[in-house]
């Protein structure tokens, strides 16, 4: 299970509203991840999603794959709802709500996850357990972010809001917890997978089309380090803190895109 993130409730819930600006913003991400994921699917068998939000990931691998089932699950059941409605269409995907860790007789050949296990209270017993489930040989592919400092989407946007840089995040649960590929080999080393990291730079897109700046100044205030200090603040400190927000995106728009530096890791693992 998780702790401080309040996926099952409330954050579960705005994440489902934002389903469509989120995929936006992972959209140059994705591309690697999911050629790293194909690249690892068999063509049939069962594939996870761990953590599978709105199901994006989990749609692009179930069309790219007929032959194999893909079962989306994640611990929000508005977020599993959205994704139910999105891949309705694919008769070799469904997604369940609950914890991706407790498998109960699902035995994958693959596990994968767009930035979807930084959240296990205890990760060394997570992945103990999609061990233990998992088939000989299974693989595991997952994207997760690399180093606050190498993703200005967060630290700008952050200190925006209250002219100071965000603290620096350790390694407890949350989006930056496996932003040190050592820590996450050691957790996999002893949790029974092996693999490596990849590092991908790419391009966090906040905002789009001709309200470019006004789209990322909603997303960034509901999702993501700006509004977890955004929600600290009073009415008044909260609306000087979005004017400067503003500015930091505006400053940012080219093209009729609010686009952002960003940094993250792609592990491809395989089962020990
Ligand atoms: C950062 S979001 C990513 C969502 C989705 N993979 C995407 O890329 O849009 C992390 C997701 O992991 C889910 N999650 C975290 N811990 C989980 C667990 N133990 N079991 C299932 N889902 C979990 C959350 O509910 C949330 O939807």
């Amino acid at each position: 299970m998780t702790s401080g993130y309040d996926w099952a409730g409330r954050v579960g819930d705005v994440w489902a509203d934002e389903w469509r600006r989120t995929d936006l913003s992972f959209g140059d991400l994705s591309a690697h991840l999911n050629a790293a994921i194909h690249a690892a699917a068999p063509r049939a068998g069962l594939a996870v999603d761990i953590g599978c939000g709105a199901g994006g990931t989990s749609i692009a691998l179930a069309a790219a794959r007929p032959d194999l089932s893909v079962i989306g699950i994640d611990l929000s059941a508005s977020l599993v709802a959205t994704a139910r409605e999105r891949g309705a269409a694919c008769a070799n995907l469904s997604f369940r709500h609950g914890d991706a860790t407790e498998l109960g007789d699902l035995a994958p050949d693959l596990f994968f996850s767009r930035h979807g296990v930084m959240f296990f209270d205890d990760p060394v017993a997570a992945f103990a357990r999609l061990r233990a489930a998992a088939r000989p040989g299974a693989r595991l592919v997952f994207s997760c972010f690399d180093d606050i400092d190498r993703n200005p989407w967060a630290t700008e946007a952050a200190a925006a809001i209250t002219n100071s840089p965000p603290a620096r995040p350790g390694t407890s649960p949350g989006p930056f917890a496996f932003a040190d590929p050592d820590h996450v080999r050691a957790i996999l080393t002893v949790s029974g997978w092996h693999g490596d990291p990849q590092a991908i730079s790419y391009t966090q897109r906040a905002g789009e089309g001709p309200h470019a700046v006004d789209e990322a100044l909603v997303f960034f205030s509901r999702i993501g380090p700006a509004a977890a200090r955004l929600r600290e603040l009073d009415d008044a400190a909260r609306e000087e803190g979005r004017q400067r927000l503003r500015v930091v995106l505006a400053d940012r728009l080219r093209n009729d895109a609010v686009d952002f530096p960003a940094a993250a890791w792609i592990w491809s693992c395989q089962a020990a």
